[in-house]
Order: C-alpha cells, then structure tokens, then sequence
C-alpha cells in the first residue's frame, strides 16, 4: 500500500514529468484540495482559470462535465479526469432532445443552461451559468422569461432573486435536494449564533432558512469577509473540511452530505491517472464549437 506522502511525493514528481496542473474543485478532500491541487475554486472559478492555463495537461479533480467545460476553452491541452464515472445527478436528469423539445413548447424563449451539463446540452443552449454568476447572467438577458435547465431549485432561486418568470427541469443535486428546512432549524437550536450559508442548489424553502445563499467560492468569501464565530455551510462534506483549515479560530458546524462522485477522485486515482495519462476527456468538434459559444457567452458576462 502506497502511504499517503508516497502519492503526494509522486503525483508533484509527475505534474513535473508531465507538464500537467492539478484543478481541483472546492469538494475535493483536503488531501486533494490542500495537498496537490494548483487552482481550487468553484465551477465558475475552474472554467474561467482553465482558459489561460499554458501546462500541456489539465488533470481535473472534479466530475466529467467540469473536464468537458475545460477541454472546450482549452482544447489544446490534454484534459484528464481521474475516473470516468465521475458524473453528476444534474448532468444526467437532461439530453439534448429534451432541450430541442423546451423550444418547440416555448419558442423565442432563450436557454440557459447550468454548466452541470454535459457539452451536448451545451450546444443546444443560448448561454451557460453557474451558481455564482446565475443572476447576473438572467439580469444580462433582459428579458422577461427563460428556459433555465436543468435544476429545478437553481431556477426558482433565480426566479425569486430576478422577478424573471423560468420555465424549468426536474432535475436536482442529489447531494443539496437532500437538505431540509428542519435541518436547518435543527441547527440553529444545537448550536446557538450559527450564521447558516447554503448553495443555491439547496430548495427555496432550505434557502428560506439561511442567512445567505452562494456558490462555494461565494461561501468561501462571506466567510474571509465576515469572519462569523460559528458558521455551517449548507453543502457538500469536504467544503467545510477545506475551508476549516483556513479559517482555524471559526467553529465549522459541520453537516454535510456527500458527493459520491466527487469522491470518486482519490491521490490514488489522481497519481494513476498522470501515471497512465487516463483519462482523456475530449469533446466531438461540432459539439464543441456550439457549446462554446454558451460558455464563452456567460465567461462575457464578467460575473
Ligand atoms: P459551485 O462550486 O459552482 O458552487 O458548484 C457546486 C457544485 O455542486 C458543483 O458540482
Ligand atoms: Fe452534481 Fe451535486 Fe455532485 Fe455537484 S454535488 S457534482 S451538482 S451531484
């Protein structure tokens, strides 16, 4: 058995060998995010810094639709993702037909696709979000109504924000559908003072709850801001391991549910995925072009 200073000695010997950087999302554990990763972020951090990253590999510790979205604003590079069956509930609750048909039913209506979705749904789409820049993207729009898919809650979070009428999906995180109201309240009375953040992936009555609501990265930075005594990040387990660390005189509350396929990306699925050069995400050129017009819209945004 390879310890765990044995993967981490390797996988910084490989990045090396290989020309390759690691971007890791803000659930990954803190061996992965505090370990061996070059860039953490959010979804819309990971897209925006896989751009301008000059490496020949990217290794991308996050699910497949985050290795598609970086294959299609660098496609030059070698994008790897450690286990292909890293997916995502969002990503698998649509297809591309379903898509076509939301614009026979609402024609003239634009699309807004959360960036939890596979390329193909992309590139039947208007333009991307993502938790962090949803509103400001509906607000660019200036519309009255949109298609927003695939997650339901994302889209009656934004409708309550915006005052812009959705037309949506039944999809969901099945990570954030989980959270109650009750649970909330259920901290609250355990631990007096809490300042409750959850993700807007979260229902609109979980949101009700909280004292606000953003993206990871958006979590991220009411805390440094704030600096709350006791917090609770309403969102996957590893966030709070993470930012725990950073933020060693807060007391970190510390419900969670898990992301089984975020979890699916190791320091030992990482090290055999430089070691093996697997796996390769790519992305069928025709697809591409289309669902990077989507991306590279809301990237315009600058939210
Ligand atoms: P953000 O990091 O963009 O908030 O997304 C959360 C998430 O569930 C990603 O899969
Ligand atoms: Fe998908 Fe939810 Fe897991 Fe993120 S946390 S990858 S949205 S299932």
């Amino acid at each position: 058995w390879a310890t765990m200073a044995d993967d981490v000695d390797a996988i910084g010997r490989l990045k090396r060998e290989r020309n390759a950087v690691i971007l890791a999302h803000n659930y990954m554990t803190p061996e992965i995010f505090h370990g061996v990763s070059d860039i953490v972020g959010d979804s819309l951090a990971l897209a925006r810094e896989a751009t301008s990253v000059e490496a020949d590999v990217i290794v991308l510790a996050g699910v497949h639709f985050m290795a598609e979205t970086a294959k299609l604003l660098n496609p030059t590079r070698t994008v790897l993702l450690p286990d292909l069956r890293s997916g995502c509930s969002l990503a698998e609750s649509i297809t591309p037909a379903d898509v076509r048909e939301l614009r026979r039913l609402h024609p003239g209506v634009p699309v807004v696709t959360y960036v939890n979705t596979s390329a193909a749904v992309k590139a039947e789409s208007d333009i991307c979000c993502t938790s962090g820049n949803a509103v400001a993207v509906i607000e660019s729009l200036g519309v009255p109504e949109v298609i927003m898919i695939p997650d339901q809650f994302l889209a009656a979070n934004v409708a309550r924000q915006t005052g812009v009428r959705v037309i949506t999906h039944p999809g969901a995180c099945e990570v954030h559908e989980r959270f109650t109201p009750a649970d909330i309240r259920q901290i609250r009375d355990d631990h007096p003072g809490v300042t409750v953040l959850a993700h807007p992936e979260c229902p609109p009555a979980v949101l009700d709850e909280a004292d606000y609501a953003g993206s990871t990265a958006q979590m991220v930075a009411f805390v440094a801001a704030r600096q709350p005594e006791r917090v609770a990040l309403i969102t996957e387990c590893s966030m709070s391991d993470n930012v725990a660390q950073q933020f060693p005189d807060i007391d970190f509350v510390r419900p969670c549910n898990l992301c089984p396929h975020m979890k699916r990306n190791t320091l030992g699925t990482i090290r055999h995925a430089l070691e093996t050069m697997t796996h390769q995400v790519t992305v069928q050129p025709d697809v591409a072009e289309r669902a990077r017009l989507a991306v590279d819209r809301m990237l315009a945004v600058g939210n």
